[in-house]
C-alpha cells in the first residue's frame, strides 16, 4: 500500500483528518502545511467557472488545475475528482484515471457513488489506483439538494452503500450532507476513514471548499464556517491600490527599477 494512503488509514479513530480543496499552486502551498488531504474538486465548476452545477467540467480542465496544485504540494495526499462522464464504465474509468495520474502524478482519485458503480471502484483498485468514494449529496448524480439519512431506513440504505464502497476497495469516503445519526453510524461501522462535509462532527475528518471557508465564493450554507471574510479584505486592498494610482502615490520611487533582476 502507498505510504501516504497508509498514513491516512492509520488516523482512523485516533486523529481527525484535515482536508480542503485547492485549484491552484498558491493556495495548495498554504494548505499543504496543515492538511492531510488536498482535493482538486470538481466544485471548481461552480466556484471558478460560474457553472450552475459540476456537470460540464472536463478532464482537461481538471488536469490543468491539478498540475498547478501539484506544484504546491509536498506532504499532503493529493486527491482529484473524476468529472461526470469520465467513469461511465470500468474501461473508460481506467483509461481516464490512468491519464489523470500519469499527467498530474496525483495520489488518488475520487468518484461519486450512483449506487451502481461499485464494480468500477473495484476495477480501478484492482489496477492499483487509489479511490476515494463519495455518498450522500452527490452533485454529479442528484439534481435536488436534500439532507440524507433522516430516517432509520435511509440510514441503513446509506450504510449499505458505504459498506459496498469499502468492500470495493476505496481507502476513504466523503459523506456529504448526511444527518448526524447517519454520519455516526457509518463512521462506526466501516473501517475506512469518513470525511464529512455538512455531516456533523461524528466523521473521521472534515472537508470544506476552501473558497467557501475563506469567504470569497459567495456560497455560505449553514454547514460552512467562514473563517475570514476575504472578499472584504481583497476589496479594501484593491480600493487602496486604485486610490494610490489616481493620487499618483503608486508607483513611488521605491518601486522604480534600477538594476533590479526580475524573477525567472
Ligand atoms: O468537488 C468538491 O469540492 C467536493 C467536496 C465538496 C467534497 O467533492
Amino acid at each position: 500500500m502507498k505510504k501516504k494512503i497508509k498514513k491516512i488509514l492509520l488516523k482512523k479513530n485516533k486523529k481527525k483528518l484535515v482536508c480542503l480543496t485547492a485549484y491552484s499552486k498558491s493556495i495548495a502551498k498554504i494548505l499543504d502545511n496543515y492538511c492531510d488531504i488536498v482535493l482538486v474538486g470538481d466544485s471548481m465548476a461552480n466556484v471558478l467557472y460560474g457553472h450552475k452545477n459540476t456537470h460540464k467540467i472536463n478532464l482537461d480542465t481538471i488536469i490543468q488545475h491539478t498540475l498547478s496544485v501539484k506544484m504546491g504540494i509536498k506532504k499532503s495526499l493529493l486527491v482529484v475528482d473524476m468529472p461526470k462522464g469520465t467513469y461511465n464504465d470500468e474501461h473508460i474509468a481506467l483509461k481516464n484515471a490512468k491519464l489523470l495520474i500519469k499527467k498530474t502524478r496525483c495520489d488518488a482519485i475520487k468518484l461519486e457513488s450512483n449506487k451502481k458503480n461499485y464494480k468500477i471502484i473495484k476495477f480501478l483498485v484492482k489496477n492499483n489506483i487509489s479511490v476515494m468514494g463519495h455518498v450522500g449529496y452527490t452533485p454529479q448524480f442528484k439534481k435536488k439538494f436534500r439532507i440524507e439519512g433522516l430516517s432509520k431506513i435511509q440510514v441503513s440504505k446509506i450504510l449499505k452503500e458505504a459498506k459496498l464502497i469499502e468492500n470495493a476497495g476505496a481507502f476513504s469516503i466523503v459523506l456529504e450532507c448526511l444527518s448526524p445519526n447517519a454520519a455516526k453510524e457509518i463512521t462506526n461501522k466501516i473501517k475506512i476513514p469518513t470525511i464529512g462535509i455538512g455531516s456533523s462532527s461524528f466523521c473521521d475528518g472534515q472537508i470544506l471548499v476552501t473558497d467557501d471557508m475563506l469567504g470569497i465564493s459567495g456560497f455560505y450554507p449553514k454547514f460552512v464556517k467562514k473563517y475570514i471574510n476575504l472578499n472584504r479584505i481583497i476589496e479594501k486592498a484593491v480600493k487602496k491600490y486604485s486610490r494610490d494610482i489616481k493620487l499618483r502615490k503608486f508607483p513611488s520611487t521605491s518601486n522604480f527599477l534600477n538594476g533590479f533582476k526580475y524573477r525567472k
